[in-house]
C-alpha cells in the first residue's frame, strides 16, 4: 500500500515533470494533504479571478464541482479545466433544479414584471445560463453585498438563490427589513407560492449550506460562557440569528483577513468549515492568538478531493487520458454573460 507521503512525493514528481503546462488551484476548505500541492489558494471569488492570468494548458481545481464548472467557462480555449473527483458537488447548489428556476423566473415575470435573477456562484452551470438568459448575475459571498445592491439599482427587485441565509443576511447589511423579503417553498422540486410573492423588494430561494446552517445560537451562548472576552465571527451563509447574534460576519477572506489581524492574546471563535479554521489557528498559534471552532463542520464534498485522486489526475494528464470538464454547449453564452458581468461590477 501506498503511504500519504510516498503519494505526496508521487504527485510533487509530477508537479514538475509537467512545469509550467500545469497549474493547481484549491479551496481554502481543502485539507492540508491537498492545499501543500496547490499554486494558488483561494474562495472562489479569488480563484475565478485568477483564471485569466493563468497561462497553464491543464489546470487542475481542487474544490467543488461549480467551481470547476466556472473555472473552466473562464478559461481560454487552449486550456483545460479538471477536478480529481467530478463527484465532488456542492449540497446547497443541488437544492436549485435550473428547470423549477426557470419556470419560477417565466412566471414572476410573465407580466412584464422587472425581475432580476443574483445567483450565489454555488449553483451549477445550467442554472447560471437561467440566470443570464434572464439578464441576471452572479456573486461569491465576498461580493454579494455590492451585488445585491447593484441589482436593486438595475431593477428594482431581486431573486435570491440559492442561499436563504446569505441572502438575509445580505439584504440585513443592506438595511433592508424582513417586512420587504419573502422567502419562496420548493415543494417536489417545484417553488408553489411564487403567487403570494406580493411585492416584496427580495425574493429568497430556499436553499441553505449544511455545513454552516449547523451553527445555532446555544454555540455562540456557550462559547460566550466560556470566555466572555472572545470575539465570535462567521461565514454568512450561518442562518441570519446566528449572523445577527455573532460580533462580525463575512466571507472566507474576511474571516482569514481576521485572524491574520488578530493581536497575540485574542480569541476568535470561528464558524465555517473546519478545515479552514484548523489550518487558521495553526497558522497564527505561535503568535499567541487563540482560534477555536463555533462547532466541528466539515464539507463532505470538499473531502472527495483526495491526495490519491490528485495523483491519478495528474497522471491521466501526463499520460494524455485525463478527462476534462465538459460544458453543454448551449449553457455557455448566457452562463459567462451571468459570471462575466459580476466580474466587471466587481473589477
Ligand atoms: P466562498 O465564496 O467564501 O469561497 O465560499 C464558498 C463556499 O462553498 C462556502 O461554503
Ligand atoms: Fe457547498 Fe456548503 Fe460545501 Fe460550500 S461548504 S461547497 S456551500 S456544501
Amino acid at each position: 500500500m501506498t503511504t500519504l507521503s510516498e503519494t505526496a512525493a508521487q504527485i510533487e514528481q509530477l508537479r514538475r515533470d509537467l512545469g509550467s503546462t500545469l497549474t493547481i488551484l484549491g479551496h481554502h476548505y481543502q485539507n492540508d494533504n491537498i492545499v501543500g500541492h496547490c499554486d494558488f489558494l483561494g474562495d472562489s471569488l479569488e480563484l475565478a479571478r485568477r483564471i485569466e492570468h493563468i497561462q497553464s494548458k491543464h489546470i487542475v481545481f481542487c474544490g467543488v464541482h461549480f467551481m470547476a464548472e466556472s473555472a473552466a467557462l473562464l478559461a481560454g480555449s487552449g486550456q483545460r479545466v479538471y477536478i480529481p473527483d467530478p463527484e465532488a458537488d456542492c449540497l446547497m447548489a443541488r437544492m436549485s433544479p435550473a428547470g423549477a428556476l426557470d419556470r419560477t423566473l417565466a412566471f414572476l415575470t410573465a407580466g412584464g414584471q422587472r425581475l432580476m435573477p443574483l445567483a450565489y456562484v454555488n449553483t451549477t452551470l445550467a442554472v447560471k445560463a437561467v440566470v443570464g438568459r434572464y439578464g441576471g448575475t452572479v456573486c461569491t459571498s465576498a461580493n454579494a453585498k455590492k451585488m445585491l445592491a447593484w441589482a436593486l439599482e438595475q431593477s428594482g427587485r431581486v431573486l435570491f438563490l440559492p442561499d436563504k441565509n446569505l441572502g438575509r443576511n445580505t439584504a440585513h447589511d443592506l438595511g433592508i427589513d424582513d417586512s420587504e423579503i419573502f422567502q419562496l417553498t420548493l415543494r417536489n422540486g417545484e417553488i408553489v407560492n411564487a403567487d403570494q410573492a406580493g411585492s416584496a423588494r427580495i425574493l429568497l430561494w430556499p436553499g441553505f449550506c449544511p455545513i454552516h446552517d449547523i451553527f445555532m445560537e446555544k454555540d455562540l451562548q456557550s462559547a460566550r460562557a466560556k470566555d466572555p472576552a472572545c470575539r465570535i465571527i462567521v461565514h454568512p451563509e450561518s442562518s441570519p440569528e446566528v449572523t445577527a447574534m455573532a460580533d462580525a460576519a463575512g466571507s472566507t477572506s474576511f474571516l482569514i483577513r481576521c485572524a491574520a489581524e488578530a493581536k497575540a492574546g485574542d480569541h476568535l471563535v470561528i464558524g465555517t468549515e473546519s478545515n479552514l479554521v484548523c489550518r487558521l489557528r495553526d497558522l497564527h498559534a505561535s503568535r499567541g492568538v487563540i482560534i477555536d471552532e463555533l462547532d466541528a463542520s466539515y464539507c463532505k464534498n470538499m473531502a472527495k478531493i483526495t491526495p490519491e485522486k490528485l495523483l491519478q489526475t495528474l497522471q491521466d494528464i501526463a499520460n494524455g487520458s485525463a478527462e476534462a470538464v465538459v460544458l453543454r454547449g448551449e449553457e455557455i453564452e448566457p452562463a459567462k454573460a451571468a459570471l462575466e458581468r459580476m466580474l466587471q461590477v466587481c473589477a
